[in-house]
């Protein structure tokens, strides 16, 4: 059965998967979501995914239904009833279907919802070539640290990215008190922003302000066992246009090299040696996880 769904534990094909109109995920974003690949029939880090949803859960009141074993039991099953060996999975958990009100329905069930579809690999032009990204003021709220289903800002920036020609918008949050001038990244619209400096890799600090990601985490740990320097520290927009290099990190991304960011262009044209070779590291984690 390609292209599955599990909704509430039930398996079926993705085209006949449907959740209630008054599911408050669809009525007022009210939940959470991973995405998780599989590579060659293997779960990718199934463990870090399902420990940020449960973090993700219980910072909004949610009931996840299942234990972290019985999730994983659902979603290798869902895997491999599709057959897809390399393949992106999608968890869903809202509060369930109720009658519109802002309040937390009482005794209602959450919603759950397991889609298993083929993984579309980024363009090898584009990881030889870099890509352009722009930057936008990040409007979002001060939980970014939650995987919520609430990803209006997000879209909005990804949509002006892509209408300028870019392949991802990177946000800048303003500093505060006696930094009030300078602005600083906080991440992609569905990605983590990497900054390279000689022989230092930097990259965002985990915090409200950032989704800290399964992806993000790896390369630091490779950085360091690399011998390169990792440092979770504000990178300013200034830092941004200076890197040597600049990368985005994500399920999907991978390790992402940027060519340009607005106008300027990143590295004086040097090839993106620590970006690839870290890229590189994570194709073999992946390979023998
Ligand atoms: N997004 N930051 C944001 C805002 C994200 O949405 C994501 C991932 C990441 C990277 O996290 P990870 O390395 O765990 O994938 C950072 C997924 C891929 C998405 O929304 O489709």
């Amino acid at each position: 059965m390609p292209n599955v769904a599990v909704i509430n534990g039930k398996f079926m094909p993705l085209a006949s998967a449907k959740v209630s109109v008054e599911d408050r995920g669809f009525l007022f974003g009210d939940g959470i979501y991973e995405l998780i690949r599989s590579h060659k029939g293997q779960l990718f880090r199934i463990d870090e995914h399902l420990q940020r949803m449960e973090r993700s859960a219980q910072a909004i009141q949610l009931d996840l239904r299942h234990s972290r074993k019985e999730w994983k039991g659902l979603i290798t099953k869902a895997m491999e009833r599709s057959r897809i060996r390399d393949s992106k999975i999608y968890v869903e958990v809202t509060r369930g279907a109720a009658p519109r009100s802002h309040a937390f329905p009482q005794g209602v069930a959450s919603t759950t919802v397991i889609t298993v579809r083929p993984f579309e690999p980024i363009p090898e032009r584009f990881r030889y070539r870099g890509v352009r990204v722009i930057t936008t003021p990040d409007l979002r709220w001060g939980r970014c640290d939650i995987k919520s289903l609430n990803l209006l800002p997000n879209i909005l920036a990804k949509q002006q990215a892509l209408e300028s020609g870019a392949f991802e918008a990177i946000f800048l949050r303003s500093g505060q008190g006696s930094e009030a001038t300078s602005s600083y990244v906080t991440e992609g619209t569905s990605s983590n922003v990497f900054a390279v400096f000689g022989d230092v890799v930097v990259t965002s600090p985990q915090g409200p302000t950032i989704l800290s990601g399964v992806t993000r985490d790896m390369v630091l740990e490779l950085a360091r066992s690399r011998g390169l320097k990792a440092e979770e520290r504000a990178i300013t927009s200034t830092d941004l246009f200076q890197a040597d290099e600049v990368f985005l990190t994500g399920t999907t991304m991978e390790v992402l090299p940027i060519n340009r960011v607005d106008q300027t262009a990143i590295g004086k044209g040097k090839p993106y040696r620590t970006t690839q070779q870290l890229h590189r590291r994570l194709i073999e984690l992946m390979l023998r996880p």
